[in-house]
């Protein structure tokens, strides 16, 4: 009999897809989401365990509490933790930079609604989060440009530059694409470096100088072979000089790339564990302001702000009744950029009964990550964006679509499908938009958990 309920009460659960009125999606999410007491054997032996045995930090600025820094309480964790552990958070603003190791799971930090902290750093992620079973309720992750940088916000000029893994930074080398003025300028630095063929040019035209260098050493090396050993042994020196100071100059150029990306970015959070859960949390960057990493993930009542491929990574997600918004009024901007390198990976960004706003109609709703990548809009609520909706940023050669997976099921607005000319995306049939409109895209039943 006990078995029966726990087997029916795990089918209600995967079946939870998300209601089409907005005015249900509480309701609805509460039913679907119950406390881990009352869902014994489903869920998560560990986690169930976890919450069993509660743990409070508290942490407050005037000295009140266990300690005035998150970092110091996460400190207070050991590693190997088994507990759930709460990280009270106090009012306030917290700059410092924040790291949950992979070897504390079941960390919850916790603010109040109506004093939520303000966790924010300059110059890499504020919080970076390693483990598993994460929860964070009422905080406000938030991340500035570094000081160097100016005050003026920089992240137009430097764009694709700082994307370490992506062909652009290949092909910077070459086309050093300069702010101009209020234009942004990565448009021109993609068709610059167009697809995967560009960036094996790009790559091949910056290292040319060393080979091309390399192969006039070996040149004069067979001239002076000809000649007398001791001009050979000079010969030599004078290669090995060479050698080095390419190396040199390689060193001085990564080092360029690693402090322009530095500068640019503005990661408020990046997240690798997996089975985390955001719930009333605000992302406030520029560019790069959600690396969503890995692992499965919920983010429902949150705000996440930007202006450049602000969410983004290779975890498979559900953002619920979310508010998107695009900070810059001009050029180019972008929303997702959900990076996924083939089929078989089973990452992608869900969007559901959330609300993209913004006043710029530049701004594509997402862009490639790399060759596969996947984001649905669902049931959403999409407001001025660019009228081609989706770019497919450096893999035209794939063709419109042939492996993108950029969906969109019932959104409304001015810019939901229907009124866009993309070629990139396409509108989902209610039997296709299933799977995803569902806790069971991330697997919820065996580890979400309702806010704290
Ligand atoms: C959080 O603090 C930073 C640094 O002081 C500030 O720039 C930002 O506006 C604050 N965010 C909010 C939402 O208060
Ligand atoms: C390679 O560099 C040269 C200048 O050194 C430039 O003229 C050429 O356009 C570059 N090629 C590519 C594919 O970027």
């Amino acid at each position: 009999m006990v078995a029966l309920a726990v087997l029916l009460a795990a089918a209600v659960l995967v079946s939870g897809t998300v209601p089409l009125h907005k005015s249900q999606l509480e309701a609805w999410f509460h039913q679907k989401v119950k406390p881990c007491t009352e869902r014994k054997g489903i869920i998560d032996h560990a986690l169930l365990i976890a919450e069993l045995n509660k743990r409070v930090i508290k942490v407050m600025k005037d000295g009140s509490g266990d300690c005035k820094t998150i970092s110091d309480a996460i400190k207070m964790i050991p590693a190997g933790n088994t507990k759930r552990v709460i990280v009270h958070i106090g009012p306030g603003v917290y700059d410092e930079q924040v790291r949950i190791e992979k070897t504390k799971p079941f960390v919850t930090l916790f603010g109040l609604p109506s004093s939520m902290p303000n966790l924010t750093y300059s110059g890499g992620a504020t919080v970076v989060v390693e483990s598993e079973y994460f929860m964070a309720s009422n905080i406000i992750f938030s991340n500035t440009p570094l000081e160097s940088s100016g005050n003026k916000i920089d992240w137009k000029s430097n764009d694709l530059k700082s994307k370490g893994e992506d062909a652009s930074s290949q092909a910077q080398k070459n086309s050093s694409p300069k702010s101009s003025g209020n234009k942004i300028d990565w448009k021109r630095n993609d068709l610059k470096s167009k697809g995967e063929d560009a960036s094996w040019h790009a790559q091949k035209n910056s290292s040319s100088k060393p080979s091309e260098k390399k192969s006039k050493g070996a040149h004069a090396q067979t001239q002076a072979q000809t000649e007398t050993q001791k001009q050979t042994q000079t010969q030599t020196q004078a290669q090995t000089q060479t050698q080095t100071q390419i190396q040199k100059q390689t060193q001085t150029q990564t080092q360029t790339e690693t402090q322009a990306q530095a500068q640019t970015q503005t990661q408020a959070l990046k997240i690798s564990g997996d089975k985390a859960a955001f719930y009333s949390c605000k992302f406030m960057g520029i560019r790069d302001t959600l690396h969503d990493e890995q692992g499965r993930h919920l983010f429902k009542d949150c705000t996440i702000q930007g202006a450049l491929d602000f969410i983004y990574g290779s975890a498979k997600s559900l953002y619920l009744n979310s508010k998107v918004h695009v900070l810059a009024d001009n050029g180019l901007t972008s929303i997702v950029a959900p990076d996924r390198s083939s089929k078989s990976k089973d990452t992608g960004f869900v969007f559901v009964h959330c609300d993209v706003t913004g006043t710029n109609s530049e701004t594509y709703l997402g862009r490639a990550g790399s060759t596969h990548p996947q984001a649905i809009y669902a049931y959403s609520n999409i407001g001025v964006i660019n009228p081609a909706g989706w770019f497919n940023k450096l893999h035209p050669h794939q063709g419109a679509g042939t492996n993108t997976e950029f969906l969109e099921y019932m959104n409304q607005g001015p810019g939901a499908k229907t009124s866009k000319s993309d070629k990139f995306s396409k509108s989902l049939s209610a039997s296709e938009a299933q799977s995803f409109i569902s806790l069971s895209y991330i697997q919820a039943s065996t580890w979400l958990l309702p806010a704290p």
